[in-house]
């Protein structure tokens, strides 16, 4: 079954067309990075207006790019939420317009279920079950996951994502946005170990994340020596990501261990971190467990992932229905 996906959750307007939930045909991602630059984050009315413009043109080209016509797509599946709404609405009713004129069955699905199914488009998924942490700019999460669709959440930030605290601890050294790809190329020219930040890890032997703290630290390590943030930035950066890379790699494993799962994945933006790939899969072979982390352009959001989840959903007989509207704060399933 070849799948259009679409994803408009945030600031990346996303297309791409995925057969059986595994084979990229074609993947287009149009980034609203420098739209959102001057202002340091992203600004919801323009991110919408945004995708409005770039919608047409990104599903054609997901369409050439897979040298399909559209008579030749089986499906439409696009992202419900969580996400800004105006964003989401875009997407969402241009791909049940879509569908509606062809009379093709569509699905609206889960971003963060999309982002799980994205290990699902590498050349060697994992088995179920799995224990996966989604790392990304709204949320940071583990999941023990048993199903493509249908996952359990074991614990999940009580406060900033593990991205937005990347992203403010970038503004707060004025390092450019967005700063989670920023920190990680920095803090390779930095020591992990200049500044000894403290590990957030609340209950050890719970799920639950917590990085406002660790984020005042480094606001407090900088107001108090405003020489260093000029000339160690690189440390402050280096420290700062080796603090919350040990509490997520930690929260994973130990999730893992609680669950008996022998396989382990890392999803979403921040799984393009180097450093937190590289110590979930140090920890991970010590510990004999299988690692299932996407390429860079499948952290990200995209629209393969959603296609990919969107099939599952759909292989179970659900469809959308046309009154069906868009949801802004997480909830899991459809
Ligand atoms: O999954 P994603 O593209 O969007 C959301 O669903 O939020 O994640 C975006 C987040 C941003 O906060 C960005 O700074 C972070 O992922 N990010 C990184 C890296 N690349 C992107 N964080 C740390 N290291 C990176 N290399
Ligand atoms: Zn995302």
């Amino acid at each position: 079954m070849k799948i259009l996906g679409i994803e408009t959750s945030c600031d990346e307007t996303a297309a791409a067309v995925v057969e059986d939930g595994c084979t990229i045909f074609s993947s287009v991602v149009a980034s609203q990075i420098e739209v959102h630059k001057p202002y340091g984050g992203v600004v919801p009315e323009l991110a919408s207006r945004k995708h409005i413009e770039a919608i047409v043109p990104v599903v054609e080209q997901a369409l050439t790019d897979a040298d399909l016509a559209p008579e030749a797509v089986d499906a439409v599946a696009v992202t419900r939420g969580p996400g800004l709404v105006g964003a989401l609405l875009v997407g969402f009713t241009f791909a049940k317009s879509w569908a509606y004129a062809r009379g093709l069955p569509w699905i609206g699905v889960n971003h963060l279920e999309g982002h799980i199914n994205s290990v699902f488009l590498t050349p060697t998924p994992p088995p179920f079950p799995f224990v996966a942490l989604l790392v990304s700019g709204g949320h940071t999460s583990v999941y023990h996951v048993t199903g493509h669709t249908g996952v359990e959440l074991m614990g999940q930030t009580r406060d900033d994502a593990a991205g937005e605290a990347f992203d403010k601890v970038a503004k707060m050294l004025n390092l450019g946005y967005p700063g989670g790809g920023i920190i990680g190329k920095l803090s390779k020219e930095g020591d992990p170990a200049a500044i000894k930040f403290p590990r957030p890890y609340l209950d050890k032997k719970a799920f639950d994340f917590s990085f406002s703290g660790l984020k005042s630290a480094v606001r407090r390590h900088i107001e108090t020596h405003p020489q260093a943030a000029e000339k160690q930035t690189a440390d402050i950066t280096a420290s700062f990501q080796e603090a919350a890379v040990d509490v997520l790699a930690y929260k994973l494993m130990q999730a893992a261990r609680v669950k008996k799962c022998d396989h382990i994945a890392v999803v979403g933006g921040v799984a393009a971190n180097e450093r937190l790939r590289e110590k979930v899969t140090a920890l991970a072979r010590e510990k004999g467990l299988s690692v299932h982390i996407p390429p860079i352009e499948l952290c990200g959001d995209n629209a393969a992932m959603i296609a990919a989840v969107g099939y599952h959903y759909l292989k179970e007989g659900k469809r959308s229905a046309l009154e069906d509207d868009v949801f802004s704060t997480t909830r899991m399933g459809i």
